[in-house]
Parts: C-alpha cells; structure tokens; sequence
C-alpha cells in the first residue's frame, strides 16, 4: 500500500507515530505562514500540518495544492494543541506534522464542491457522479447499502434460500409499467424484454424443485420517476414451496429485524401492526399509510346527508362519499393557508376543501347550513375540540381518498408533527384482485395475474370479479411502500379463470403466458413470494426519501444519465443490422 494507515483512523493512541497517509485534498487553510490541509480519503479527514519553519520543501509542495489533489503525506502525529482539539472530527484529537507531501495527482477546479455541507443541484451532481460520491455521507449511504445487502444474503442463507440468477432477456412479464425492449439482431422484427421484475421465471424456479429462491434482482420499468421511482431498481426477490400468508409475514418480519439491527442497532418490534386494504383507504385514504401521526380520516356522509349544504349533498346523490379530517389545533390557519391547502387538494382530484373552525362552537361560512344536532354529531365524530379545523371534501370514494390522504400528511409535515426518527413497519393484506380501470374500461390485476384469489372468492370471479379478494399483501414503511407479493395460482384451472376475469382469452394468455401454463399442468406445488423494494429500504435506513442517494449511478427525473449522456442515438450502421429505421 501506498499508505500505512487511513485518513480516518488516526486517534490519540497514535501521538508520535511515524505515518504515511494517501487521499484528496478537502481543503486548505493558511494561518499565518501554517498551511492546514484536510485530507480525505473514503474512511475519514485527518489534518495535516505543512509549517515552513519545520520543512520550508514541504511548506512550498502544500502552497502548489488545491482541491481535490491527490496527496501522499508522510508525518508524525501528535496531539493538536490544548482548544484545537475537533470533536465533529473522529480523528479531531490529533495532526499529522508533515515530512513530506508528494503530489500523486493534480485536479481542476471541481465543479462542485465536494463537501457534505454544500450540495450542489440534482443535475450537477449527476454530471459529476464520481465527484459527488466521494462526499463522505455519500460514501457511507454506499457501504450502507454494501452491509445491508450482506446481512440479506447471511439471513436468507441461513433461512435455506438459493440465490439463483435469472434471464435479463426475457418474454414480457406484466407488472403494470411498460417494458424496456431490446430488438434482436437474429430474428428480425422481434424483440427481447428487459424483465419488470424476475416473477414468471421465480415461480418456475420453485417449480422446478427449488425450495426457496432469491436473488438481489435488477428490475427495469419505464415508467414516470419520482423520487422512490428509477426506471432500474434492486429487490430482494424471494419464491417459496409450501407456504402460507403467515409464513411469508413472520419471514419478512424476521429479515428487516435483522437489517434494522445490524445496520443502525436498532430493535424492531415484531409482528408489524395489519391492516386490510379497505381499512387503511377509509381511515388514511392510501395503502401505503404513514402512521407515525394521526390525522385520521373520518366518514361523515351519514351525519352531513342531513343538512342542507348543497355541495356534500349533490356528491352524495351521485353516489360519493364525505369525509372529513380534524386539523388539531389549526383553527388559527390563514384565508390564505386555507387556500393554499385547497389548491393541494385540487392537485389530487378534489373540487374544492370546505373548513369550520371549532370555537366556542363551530365557525365559518358553510356552518349555516348544518343544524344544532348535526354540527354536534360531526364534533363528536371527528373528536374536535376548541382549536381544531375541520376539513371536509365530498367525491367519488377515489378523489376523497387520493385528497385527503395526501393532505394529512402534508398537514402533518408543515406542522412537524412526523417523528423523523420513528420506523413505522405495517402490513396491508386483503387487496382486492382486480380493480376496474376506467381508461381502458376493463378490470386489471391490482397486483399482477399470477395472484392467487382467496379460495371462497373463486366462485365471484365470472359474476363480480371486483368483489373478489386476492391473497396479497404488501408491507410499508413510514408511508413507503417497501414490498409487495402474494400466494400465487399454483392449479392451471384457477390461473386460467383468473386470466378470463382479466379478458385475456385463452388464445392470448397462451400466446403470451403459454410456459407458465404448461409448467403448471405438471404438478406445480403451492408457492408464493415477495419483492422487497431494496433501494427505497436502504434509503430508509439511511434516512432520506430519495433512493438516487444511495444508488451509485441513477438517472434524473427525465430517465437519463447526464454523466454518459444516456439514452444517446446509435449509428446508422448499428441500427440497419437490428432491422430498424428511426422516424424523425
Ligand atoms: P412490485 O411491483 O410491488 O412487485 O415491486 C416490489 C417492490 O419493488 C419496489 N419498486 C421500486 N423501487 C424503485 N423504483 C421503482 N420503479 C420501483 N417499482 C417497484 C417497491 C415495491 O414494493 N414481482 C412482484 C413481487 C411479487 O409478487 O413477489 C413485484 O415486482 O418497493
Ligand atoms: P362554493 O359553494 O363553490 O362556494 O363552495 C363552498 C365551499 O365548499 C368552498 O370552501 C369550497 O372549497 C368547498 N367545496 C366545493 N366543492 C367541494 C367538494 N367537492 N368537497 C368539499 N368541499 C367543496
């Protein structure tokens, strides 16, 4: 090595010991002739004291250096003098006074600073990826993730899982995003796709006499990004023989108690809290509830039908719903933060957000027209007390959920009311297996077609097909949905009516699904499985929202990567042999 110990090591126990030490140069003070470098390297800073009236050559070398130079400094470490000690440092106890600075290599002025107090904008950094990673909190999301996925594999070794790698040039597998595809240059006209997730090929892994399966699996939608959306992500992909619902909770439970311990030393409480689907969409309008605070969602559409306010009234009639939440504490929100709060509702689907203040009784225009006994019976539903908002919208069941579920946990935030340091772990089970899908006007499969629905709700899949409730799950964090799966369709018969409530006739499931069907006819056992969205749980774990800090190289928000310049155009030559032609 280069070097005998890190830039991060150094402490009082090695006061009068000769160094050598290698990094980049964080930065460089001069204090009155003393020149102070920082050297950096991926394990920590240490400082490096260049004084000319100790080495004069070392002092001129130091003068030449700017950030980001690449230095090799050999010294003596000795305690930093009494009030210069750095207890924001680890190795802030002591310097290293240097015998000799050697350049390994010079830096342009970086164009951005690579520095965890200053951070440049999205599109920089992504520009300057391996400037941007050697930030210290971006090399510890790196090696968090590095631990994070050793701790998976130790646990799922020693649960009887094989890793087992499956295709990245596949047959399209549904999972509701459109798929990447890559044309073959053999077979003209016809076209690989890059797999959503690795599904058909797990359950067949399983069928195969694979007991338990899993694979830190690359999956590729192209789809609208967000910040926990990347159009190619990681999951820890798991397939299971033999197994129940509650084998796969009390599985997963295990694993991310394991991951929370090891990585922050933290004791998770297990089993996570359940709710149905049905239950988190009435009481937090979402499947995927932040239930570190309440702000609870409340069904007033039975006790405001007996008014006289037009607006709930009309929804009513139409068939909607009223809800309300309680803003604790709120009634000294503005006009304008009123408004403001109402244009964050119209952004999800609600016409407008009507409010009553409680006072010494309710307070606002639309109380008019709610007589004594209603205005009590709504107090009393949303437990309002002196002090509170009311907030109310009346829709379609979708718009009230979408609106006032966003709207609690914007309140929520703009109050500060999330506990930043709490995991809130939680299973919603018993989804719904289709849902109807206005655009198209056709049921689709809420989770994907291989879900197995309950056994007593076989029967509703030709009359009610909306009615019937599926064996999925999903599991959230912190209103993070960080894992989906389900007990699959292990019998061809059940697989096929599930293919005839989603339309697919039989002519085109086998067209498209024809090796899953055959496998399936020759004794696959029951199975089933889950995905866990491995980017969005290390991000947790590092405590931010956005996984493109701690995926090494991730694409912006218009799916491209701004340091390689992709997606980028291919010669004509290139194009010709896969048989295509681009139209301008
Ligand atoms: P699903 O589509 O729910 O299930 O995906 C599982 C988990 O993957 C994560 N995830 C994503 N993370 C980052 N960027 C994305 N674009 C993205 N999309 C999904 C989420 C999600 O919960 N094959 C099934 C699993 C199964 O049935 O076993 C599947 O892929 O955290
Ligand atoms: P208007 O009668 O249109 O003046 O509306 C009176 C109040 O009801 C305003 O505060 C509107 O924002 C609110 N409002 C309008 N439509 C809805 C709705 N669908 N749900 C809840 N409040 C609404």
């Amino acid at each position: 090595m280069l070097r005998t110990n890190t830039c991060g090591e150094l402490s009082g126990a090695h006061a009068g010991k000769k160094v050598v030490l290698c990094g980049w140069v964080q930065a460089r003070r001069d204090h009155g002739g003393v020149l102070f470098i920082d050297l950096r390297d991926s394990f920590g800073v240490s400082q490096v004291v260049c004084d000319p009236s100790h080495s004069s050559a070392v002092h001129g070398a130091a003068e030449k250096v700017g950030r980001e130079f690449v230095l090799r400094v050999s010294g003596k470490v000795r305690r930093r003098p009494e009030g210069m000690v750095n207890p924001g440092l680890s190795t802030g106890e002591v310097e290293v006074l240097a015998d000799g600075v050697e350049v390994l290599n010079s830096s342009e002025l970086p164009p951005i600073e690579v520095d965890d107090r200053v951070v440049a904008g999205d599109e920089l950094r992504l520009k300057y990826r391996y400037l941007d990673l050697r930030r210290p909190v971006m090399q510890h999301n790196l090696r968090t993730r590095h631990v994070a996925a050793q701790v998976v594999r130790r646990f799922l070794d020693a649960n009887g899982f094989t890793e087992v790698e499956t295709p990245l040039l596949i047959k399209h597998t549904p999972e509701g995003a459109r798929d990447y595809i890559v044309p073959s240059r053999i077979h003209p006209g016809r076209f690989y796709s890059l797999p959503q997730s690795p599904q058909l090929y797990k359950q067949l892994l399983v069928m195969s006499g694979v007991d338990r399966y899993y694979q830190l699996a690359r999956c590729l939608r192209d789809e609208d990004l967000r910040q926990d959306r990347q159009p190619e992500f990681t999951q820890i992909d798991m397939e299971l023989a033999f197994v129940e619902e509650e084998d796969i909770y009390s599985l997963v439970e295990a694993l991310l108690k394991e991951l929370w311990g090891k990585v922050r030393a933290l004791e998770l409480k297990t089993p996570f809290p359940r709710l149905t689907y049905r239950e988190s969409m009435e009481r937090f309008g979402s499947d995927r509830p932040d239930t570190r605070f309440g702000l609870e969602l409340v069904d007033v559409t039975e006790i405001v039908a007996d008014s006289g306010f037009s607006v709930f009234l009309d929804a009513i009639k139409r068939g909607g719903i009223v809800k309300c939440i309680n803003a604790v504490g709120c009634a000294d929100f503005s006009r304008k933060d009123i408004d403001e709060l109402t244009q964050f509702v119209a952004v999800h689907g609600a016409k407008g957000l009507a409010w009553m203040k409680v006072g010494e009784s309710l307070e606002g225009s639309i109380v008019k027209y709610f007589g004594e006994d209603v205005q009590k019976r709504l107090v009393e539903a949303a437990s309002a007390k002196k002090g509170d908002l009311l907030l109310f919208v009346a829709d379609r069941e979708k718009a009230v959920f979408a609106s006032l579920g966003n709207l609690r946990v914007e309140i929520a935030r703009r109050l500060g009311m999330i506990d930043e340091s709490a995991f809130r772990f939680l299973w919603v089970t018993d989804f719904p297996l289709l849902e109807f899908d206005e655009e198209e006007q056709r049921f689709v499969a809420m989770h994907h077609p291989f879900t197995a629905p309950k056994q007593s709700d076989v029967h509703l899949l030709a009359s009610k097909p909306g009615n019937v409730c599926a064996r999925a799950y999903d599991i959230t964090l912190n209103g993070v949905e960080v894992g989906g799966g389900s007990i699959r369709n292990n019998r061809p018969d059940t697989q096929s009516r599930v293919f005839e409530a989603l339309g697919i006739s039989e002519k085109e499931a086998s067209g498209r699904f024809g090796f899953l069907l055959d496998a399936l006819r020759f004794g696959a056992p029951p199975h089933g499985g889950i995905a866990l969205g491995f980017d969005r749980i290390v991000a947790l774990l590092c405590g931010t929202h956005d996984i493109r800090e701690v995926i090494a190289f991730p694409k912006n928000k218009k799916a491209e990567n701004p340091m390689d310049g992709c997606p980028s155009s291919v010669d004509a030559g290139q194009l010709k042999e896969l048989h295509l032609s681009v139209k301008e």
